[in-house]
């Protein structure tokens, strides 16, 4: 049993993203977090899947893409054409029937397929049926948009629900905790059953990152001997 770091670019130099992207492997991440936005499911516009695909240039980590898009089935062979492993889309803009066309076509692909929950959205019906297909469930603690924002507490008992609930049914899917995620909250965070952490500001707003990836590992690793 491991936590793994994903720090999010969007949180580096956005002038200089191939950099932030090798200074994150080299400083030590698993995982590369890109938080992809339309300006219309969250309220800023970021970077796509053309700027995705330049980036994978220069790393081989693992690309997580967090897509917080309105209509995310018209991007989605894009995304998977740029080189992402994990995709995730969020559950407010999804149905029943589109979340099973991006399962199929992230499955076909050889993707993981992602479901990400805003801080006040519980998952909904049609995903408690198609839990098994899933990999990757996002549980955010703030409001899609920024890096940078406050953590949101009252997330936490929510994931610890999700986590039992996935225990219970012998499930085996990777939670995401995504926003705000830093050294004084990332042990309550895994001790509430997260085990991949995206960092944006806490990783790039610190001068070296590869300490701050470190300290963000070892609060993790207490954590987890813990459970
Ligand atoms: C928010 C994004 C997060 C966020 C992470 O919309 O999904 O990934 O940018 O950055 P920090 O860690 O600074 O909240
Ligand atoms: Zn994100």
């Amino acid at each position: 049993m491991s936590v793994k770091i994903a720090p999010s670019i969007l949180a580096g130099d956005l002038g200089n993203l191939s950099n932030e992207v090798e200074q994150a492997e080299k400083g030590g991440a698993d995982v590369i977090h890109l938080d992809v936005m339309d300006g219309h499911f969250a309220p800023n516009i970021t970077f796509g899947p053309g700027t995705v695909k330049a980036l994978r240039n220069y790393s081989k980590l693992p690309f997580d893409a967090h897509l917080m898009i309105s209509d995310p089935l018209r991007y989605l062979d894009q995304f998977i054409d740029a080189g992402c492993d994990i995709i995730s889309v969020h559950a407010e803009v999804c149905t029943s029937n589109t979340f099973t066309e991006v399962m199929k076509k992230l499955n076909k692909s050889g993707k993981k397929v992602g479901i990400a929950l805003n801080p006040d959205t519980n998952i909904p019906d049609w995903l408690m049926q198609n839990l098994n297909t899933l990999d990757l469930l996002n549980v955010m603690s703030v409001q899609p948009g920024f890096s940078g924002q406050k953590f949101m507490p009252e997330v936490l008992p929510k994931m610890s629900k999700i986590n039992e609930m996935l225990r219970d049914k012998g499930l085996d899917i990777i939670i995401e905790a995504d926003g705000g995620v830093d050294t004084s909250n990332a042990y309550e965070l895994v001790k509430a059953g997260a085990r991949l952490l995206v960092a944006g500001n806490s990783v790039f707003g610190n001068m070296d990152v590869g300490k701050a990836i470190k300290e963000l590992k070892e609060k993790a690793f207490l954590a987890i001997k813990e459970v």
